[in-house]
């Protein structure tokens, strides 16, 4: 009956899968999360989430409570169970390699296609290389005894961390890469009550559904490196960045958003999706089309560099100096610390033998845990005591609202390295505040 709502498996439980089987359970979907770590499908299926993401516990309590959401740790279960089955395991950087690393993505199919023993759909939502689907719709073919009747779509996720919950119950689009039109009947039912919302749908093939995610993620990096390449124009010539971009921002060709200067991008999708594409590009012959992401890249490396060289400029050295750090999540809103340009700054002004102390509301015990070498305090305030200048590193509202006369009193010296662009300069000058922001004379 395609009027019934299909019955839905969500494979791999980290950032992505958790909140898809989370909120699809929420919307009406029976839903059941797979994952190969115990430890992660305890928590979950306990009513914890095992990551910060603003709104989306309340909705695991609620999912939970309905009976929709179950837990397991069964491609057994997870066969015998779905009509649409969603692969949401992670596609790492590869050590040593700009390349992804797909063994998540192959062992999820290995392992749940022999099990597709009726008709049901598997659909990919992980960021893979172009060709990757092509590939494994044939390890689905080979491998599920429902043979030629089990099929693959490709079906990005664009949600952000911090936006989860909203990007994923009201995403701006779905596209769906498809190659029948069963598949997309099925599909059209796995998002039911979010196609009733009038979200758009793009339909179409395979590898152009795969591209969509890696234009995107390429498209958004850019913008970021390109208002900072515009900033490093103006140190040159004393010119105000802020004032470039906000100028910019008004034309509603170019528009504001991704066009904030400032440290760059960091997080687990847009610099590893930058260099996996460059790398599958040069793959697959076309290489030079796309070798500008080497440059946009490099730009945004530079930009860490050049905050602690600001840093060294203001204080005339770093050894010995004491620096507060304020921040240590990729972004706001997030407990995140992959390629985090916070830590990354942190780490090179601690290992040019300052004293530096971290401080972020919701990343502390993931910095801790990767960086134990690294010293850390309980607020805004405790690592700014007695220091020589205050670094903010991720825009955090909570540092946007400190008051910069109550901050001057537990200070040395009254210097700020506003890393972001976040906080306002002339409040900070007129209370007596060394402002300095990259890309500001
Ligand atoms: C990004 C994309 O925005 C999502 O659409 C995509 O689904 C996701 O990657 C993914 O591939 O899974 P996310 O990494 O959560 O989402 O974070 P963003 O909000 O895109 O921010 C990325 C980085 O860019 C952050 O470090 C942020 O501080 C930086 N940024 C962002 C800037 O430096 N300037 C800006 O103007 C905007």
């Amino acid at each position: 009956n395609t009027t019934e709502l299909p019955r839905l498996t969500v494979i791999g439980t980290g950032y992505l899968g958790a909140t898809h089987a989370i909120c699809m359970a929420v919307l009406g979907f029976e839903v059941l999360g797979v994952d190969v770590d115990q430890a992660k499908i305890d928590k979950l299926a306990s009513g914890e989430v095992p990551f910060f993401e603003p709104g989306l516990p309340e909705l695991l309590t609620k999912a939970l409570e309905s009976g929709r959401l179950r837990f397991s740790t069964s491609f057994e279960e997870a066969g015998e169970f779905g009509d649409v089955h969603f692969v949401c395991v992670g596609t790492p950087q590869q050590a040593g390699s700009d390349a992804a690393d797909l063994s998540y993505v192959h062992a999820a199919f290995r392992s749940l296609a022999p099990h597709m023993h009726r008709r049901a759909l598997v659909v990919g939502k992980s960021t893979v290389p172009v060709g990757t689907a092509k590939q494994l719709a044939e390890t689905v073919r080979d491998l599920a005894p429902a043979g030629a009747e089990a099929e693959l779509a490709w079906n990005p996720e664009f949600l952000r961390e911090g936006f989860a919950v909203d990007d994923t119950m009201r995403p701006d689009r779905l596209v769906f890469g498809v190659e029948s039109e069963w598949a997309e009947e099925r599909l059209r039912a796995a998002y039911k009550p979010v196609l009733d919302l009038g979200t758009p749908v793009v339909r179409t093939d395979l590898a152009t559904a795969e591209l969509v995610k890696v234009a995107a993620n390429s498209f958004l990096a850019t913008k970021i490196s390109y208002i900072n390449a515009m900033a490093e124009v103006c140190e040159a010539v004393g010119a105000d960045i802020k004032d470039l971009a906000d100028s910019l921002a008004l034309d509603d060709r170019i528009g504001g958003k991704f066009l904030k200067p400032g440290l760059g991008f960091g997080g687990g999708c847009l610099p590893k999706d930058i260099r996996a594409f460059a790398h599958r590009a040069e793959e697959i012959g076309v290489g030079q089309a796309v070798s500008f992401l080497r440059e946009v890249d490099d730009i945004n490396r530079r930009r860490r560099a050049r905050t602690v060289d600001l840093v060294r400029e203001m204080l005339g050295g770093i050894s010995g100096k004491r620096i507060a750090a304020w921040g240590a999540a990729f972004k706001p809103n997030s407990d995140d610390i992959r390629d985090a340009p916070a830590l990354d700054v942190a780490r090179t002004m601690h290992g040019l033998g300052g004293h530096v102390r971290v401080f972020d509301p919701a990343a502390l015990d993931n910095a801790r845990r990767a960086f134990p070498d690294l010293r850390y305090g309980d607020s805004a305030f405790d690592v700014a005591r007695d220091a020589d200048v205050v670094v903010l590193l991720t825009e955090w509202s909570e540092f946007r609202e400190v008051d910069p006369e109550a901050l001057a009193e537990v200070v040395k010296h009254k210097r700020i390295v506003d890393g972001r662009h976040a906080l306002n300069a002339d409040q900070w000058r007129a209370a007596g505040w060394e402002y300095r922001a990259l890309g500001r004379s």
